[in-house]
């Protein structure tokens, strides 16, 4: 057995009647607190026991979409008693070390001991809710367990002990979780990071991580963070959209669609463009499906989130500095690297700062069908924030130079929006044409319109080709024998939706 304080043989039920039987009265202890009826939020009824915490991080089951289910005093005695009555018969240092799904089995079996001896009543859906609550809470991250092993949430945002939002089909929702304190709530983030070796308290109250799963994570602590520690996590999703999902959400209609695969297949150099969690990760990870399989293609992410399918693929991720505050790798370090690595095509997850100089400088040597993604609200906003971020990596260029550098090499922006019914749309598909005097001058080759709303304030609207019937890519497309396909893709935008 493990995990116990008492020596192999020793049945559960005699240990656990030597240490319930004297009739003293269960001490309280520090989890067994933090359940207040009207804060706790409650678990999966009825869920199979499941692998803990690092685990289902790392592999996250199938979503059991937990029923907000409003839980009686009764139910908080109970498993203060129980927990309390579990802590005198179990060692749970030791069963941190045990495998998880023996730790579980091992609280389960000790759990049921307590229900008999103790003659505890309980119904039992409430009896499964509370053993999960208390696995949970040993092993796991407490609270946030619920909405880790729920697959439709993109993000989780824990703001202090008392308030945790999550994103559900592009709307932020409150949900009913709450932390005991900010203290229980600082010793979870400390548990998260501390699976990737990272540490975050006091003195070092700024982490950012990527999970064992790809799930992105970042908290703030205290003095930072006023009202207590601030845990994001961005959930990786193992499955991610494709462009033929994307066209079924409709946030890109079938002839964009099509034209989107052959910007990718012609080697346009592309800039995504959008707010945070407009989709931009997600249209760059579609893009890539289009590049051909024999090119070598080389990824560098802060992150490491795209999944490229081709064979020839070369990942690379920058380094945050150390805790001493050292050996940090930029995106700057990476991307210079990448050019001497014989490169095809170069793809930067998110391009903020001077790596944008470099990223423009490979697209105009040669690097044809490069990618990237950048924060802005228009594909005109992506442009001017390019220039900005080249001038504030600290090039002494002009303005003008600057802006023929991103005219020679960017051919094509695409505007990601996340709309305020929370859908998310393609809105823009934007060539990049030349300059007249000093200015850039753009062609939107399709473009979103709302019309409407609906009465559930769902947004109506639709995409539609700009009529552009010969675009700047025409010669581009015909190298590649593609302009028939990219005729009939401008004609049908015409027409369909
Ligand atoms: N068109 C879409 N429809 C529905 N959900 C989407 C769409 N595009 C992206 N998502 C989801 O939105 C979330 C954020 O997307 P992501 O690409 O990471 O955004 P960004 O990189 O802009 O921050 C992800 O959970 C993703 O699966
Ligand atoms: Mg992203």
């Amino acid at each position: 057995m493990f995990g116990k304080r008492s020596s192999v043989g020793d049945s559960a039920s005699s240990r656990i009647a030597a240490a319930i039987a004297p009739a003293k009265s269960v001490a309280p202890n520090r989890e067994s607190q933090q359940f207040n009826p009207a804060t706790q939020g409650s678990s999966a009824s009825g869920a199979p026991a499941s692998s803990p915490a690092a685990q289902r991080l790392a592999a996250p089951p199938p979503p059991p979409p937990p029923p907000v289910r409003a839980r009686s005093e009764s139910f908080y005695t109970n498993k203060s008693t129980v927990f309390g009555a579990m802590l005198e018969a179990i060692d749970l240092a030791a069963l941190a070390k045990v495998a998880p799904a023996t730790a579980r089995e091992e609280i389960r079996e000790i759990v049921n001991e307590i229900f008999s001896i103790k003659n505890i009543v309980m119904s039992l859906s409430d009896q499964e809710d509370l053993l999960e609550d208390i696995c949970n809470d040993v092993l796991g991250f407490g609270p946030l367990e619920p909405l880790l092993a729920r697959d439709d949430i993109a993000d989780i945002m824990v703001n202090g002990a008392e308030k945790t939002f999550i994103e559900v089909g592009g709307k932020i929702q409150l949900t009913n979780i709450r932390f005991r304190d900010n203290t229980q709530l600082m010793n979870i983030c400390q548990r998260i990071v501390s699976m990737v070796g990272r540490r975050v308290d006091e003195a070092s109250p700024i982490c950012d991580a990527r999970l064992l799963d790809g799930s992105r994570v970042n908290v703030i602590a205290p003095p930072l963070a006023i009202d207590g520690a601030c845990l994001t996590i961005r959930k990786f999703k193992k499955d991610k959209l494709t462009l033929d999902q994307l066209q079924s959400f409709g946030a890109i209609s079938k002839s964009g669609a099509e034209l989107l695969k052959i910007i990718g297949r012609v080697r346009c150099n592309i800039l995504i463009s959008g707010g945070t969690g407009s989709g931009k990760t997600t249209l760059l990870n579609c893009m890539t499906n289009y590049i051909d399989a024999d090119e070598r293609i080389i990824t560098c992410e802060d992150a490491a989130e795209l999944q490229l399918q081709q064979a020839h693929v070369v990942r690379l991720e920058t380094r945050p500095p150390s805790l001493e505050g050292s050996g940090a790798i930029t995106m700057r370090d990476l991307v210079k690297n990448c050019l001497r690595m014989r490169p095809e095509r170069i793809i930067v997850g998110e391009v903020r700062g001077p790596e944008a100089f470099d990223l423009l400088q490979a697209m105009n040597t040669g690097h044809d069908g490069s990618m990237g993604t950048l924060h802005a609200n228009s594909p005109r906003e992506a442009l001017a924030r390019l220039e900005s971020m080249i001038t504030m990596g600290g090039f002494a260029l002009p303005v003008r130079t600057i802006r023929e550098m991103v005219v020679s090499s960017v051919d094509i922006i695409i505007q990601a929006m996340r709309m305020r019914d929370g859908s998310r749309r393609i809105t823009h598909i934007t060539e990049v044409m030349g300059m007249e005097g000093d200015v850039v001058i753009t062609q939107d080759l399709m473009v979103y319109d709302v019309v409407g709303e609906d009465e559930n304030g769902k947004l109506i609207g639709r995409h539609r080709s700009t009529g552009i019937g010969r675009p700047r890519m025409w010669e581009r497309a015909r190298y590649y024998g593609e302009e028939k396909r990219l005729a009939k893709a401008l004609d049908d935008s015409a027409t369909d939706d």
